[in-house]
C-alpha cells in the first residue's frame, strides 16, 4: 500500500469556479459576495446572531482578546493542552495566562477545577473543545456568571459540533460563550487552506468588532451607506480574508453535509476495529461525553506511556503510516514556563506523551482504515 498521509485536504470540486467567478467579478478584497453568503450560512445554520470571517482561527482569537479589551495584568484561564493560539492571543495584549489542567478521561479542560484557578484579576476563560468535543458548558458558564468573567469558546476544530445543555436543549458549539473562534486551517473538516470565523453571542461587541475587523475604521458601516466618509475610530487589524479565500470556503460549505456523513463514518471504522481491541495494551479510545456530540474532526488514542507511543510511532513510519502527536503543554513551552505560576499539570503532561492522532481524512477508505487498525495492532504486539 502506498504511504499514508496524516492529512489530505477536502476538495469539493466547485472551489476553481467560485474563484473564478470572484475573479471576473473583480471584487477580490474581502466582504464581497462569497464572505456574504458564507455569512449567511453559519447565521442561518448555527443560529449565530452575529459572525465575521477572519484569515485564520488565531486572528478571530487576538479579535477576541481585543474586544474584551484585554490589558496588563489581567489574567485569562487557558487549557495547557492546547495550540499556541489559545494563549498567544491573551499574552499579545499582555494578560498572564493562568493554565487549567485536561480533565483525566479527556483532554478537554478539567471545568470542575476551574473556580479554583478564579482570581480577583480573572477576566476571561477560554474554553477549548477538543477533537471538536464539546466542554461542559454548563458549569464553565456557571464559574464565569458566578465571577462576571466572559467566556470564549476556542472552536477551532468544533464545526458542526453541538452541546446538550442541562435543560435538554441541543446548542451549537460556538454559540454558547461571548465569543467562539473557528478554523478552517487545511487539517480541519471544512477549510480554505488558512481560515477562520468570530462569532460574536454578546450583541454589545458587534460594533466594535466590524471596527476591529476594519483595520480600526467603520468602513464597514461606510460600505452599507450608513456614513458619508469612512475614519479610524478605535485600534484593529487586517482580519479579514479576501474573497478568493470565502469562494474557496463556500465551495466547502456547499458540501458541508457530505463531509460530515463521510468523516464519521471513518471515525466509526476506526472504532470498529479498535476499541475493545487497544484496551489489553492500556490504551485509551476517544471519549465521546453524553453532554457532546461527535463533529469527527479526529481520530486519537492515548497510550499507556511515551515509550509505548515512540515504538509504535515508528513502526508504523517504517510501514508508511503517518501518524502525529498534538499539542506540547504550553506550561512547560520554552516561552511560558518561567511565567507559569509552577503547579504541576499531570494530565496535561500524559496527553503530550501519550496521545496519537491517526491518519484522517475524507478520501480515506475503510479498505485504507482496516490496513491502519491492523498495522497499529500488530505494532503493539511487538511494541
Ligand atoms: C485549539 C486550537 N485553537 C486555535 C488554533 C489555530 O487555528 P488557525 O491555524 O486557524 O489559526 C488551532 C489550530 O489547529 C487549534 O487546534
Amino acid at each position: 500500500m502506498s504511504r499514508l498521509a496524516f492529512n489530505k485536504p477536502y476538495v469539493s470540486g466547485k472551489e476553481y469556479e467560485y474563484i473564478a467567478d470572484a475573479v471576473a467579478s473583480r471584487k477580490l478584497s474581502g466582504n464581497g459576495k462569497y464572505t456574504q453568503k458564507c455569512h449567511d450560512f453559519f447565521r442561518s445554520q448555527y443560529s449565530f446572531p452575529f459572525c465575521l470571517l477572519t484569515t485564520s482561527c488565531t486572528d478571530a482569537l487576538e479579535m477576541a482578546a481585543i474586544l474584551l479589551d484585554i490589558q496588563a495584568g489581567d489574567e485569562v484561564i487557558v487549557p495547557s493542552y492546547t495550540f499556541v493560539s489559545t494563549a498567544n492571543a491573551f499574552v499579545l495584549r499582555g494578560a498572564k495566562v493562568v493554565f487549567a489542567d485536561s480533565r483525566k478521561d479527556h483532554p478537554g479542560m478539567d471545568e470542575d477545577a476551574l473556580e479554583a484557578l478564579v482570581t480577583p484579576r480573572t477576566k476571561a476563560i477560554v474554553a477549548v473543545h477538543y477533537a471538536g468535543v464539546a466542554c461542559d458548558m454548563d458549569t464553565i458558564m456557571d464559574v464565569a456568571a458566578r465571577h462576571n468573567l466572559f467566556v470564549v469558546e476556542d472552536a477551532a476544530q468544533a464545526i458542526d459540533s453541538f452541546y446538550m445543555d442541562r435543560d435538554g436543549t441541543k446548542r451549537p458549539l460556538g454559540s454558547i460563550g461571548h465569543l467562539a473562534a473557528f478554523s478552517f486551517h487545511e487539517t480541519k473538516n471544512i477549510i480554505s487552506g488558512e481560515g477562520g470565523l468570530l462569532v460574536v453571542n454578546d450583541p454589545s461587541f458587534i460594533s466594535k468588532a466590524e471596527i476591529i475587523w476594519e483595520k480600526g475604521t467603520n468602513r464597514t458601516a461606510f460600505y452599507r451607506g450608513e456614513i458619508d466618509k469612512y475614519n479610524w475610530v478605535d485600534i484593529g487589524s487586517s482580519f479579514l480574508p479576501s474573497e478568493i479565500i470565502a469562494a474557496f470556503l463556500w465551495a466547502q460549505l456547499e458540501k458541508m453535509d457530505l463531509i460530515q456523513a463521510r468523516r464519521l463514518h471513518i471515525w466509526n471504522e476506526y472504532h470498529r476495529h479498535l476499541n475493545g481491541y487497544v484496551d489489553a495494551f492500556g490504551i485509551k479510545t476517544p471519549l465521546v461525553p453524553a453532554h457532546a456530540t461527535n463533529n469527527a474532526h479526529m481520530y486519537y488514542l492515548v497510550f499507556d506511556n511515551v515509550d509505548q507511543r515512540t515504538r509504535v510511532t515508528e513502526q508504523l513510519k517504517s510501514e508508511n503510516i503517518d501518524t502525529v502527536f498534538h499539542y506540547l503543554s504550553l506550561h512547560s513551552s520554552p516561552y511560558y514556563k518561567k511565567k507559569h505560576d509552577g503547579r504541576v499539570l499531570p494530565c496535561s503532561d500524559k496527553y503530550s506523551d501519550c496521545l496519537l492522532r491517526l491518519p484522517f481524512y475524507f478520501d480515506l477508505t475503510d479498505e485504507e482504515i482496516k490496513h491502519i487498525s491492523s498495522r497499529l495492532i500488530s505494532a503493539l504486539n511487538h511494541a
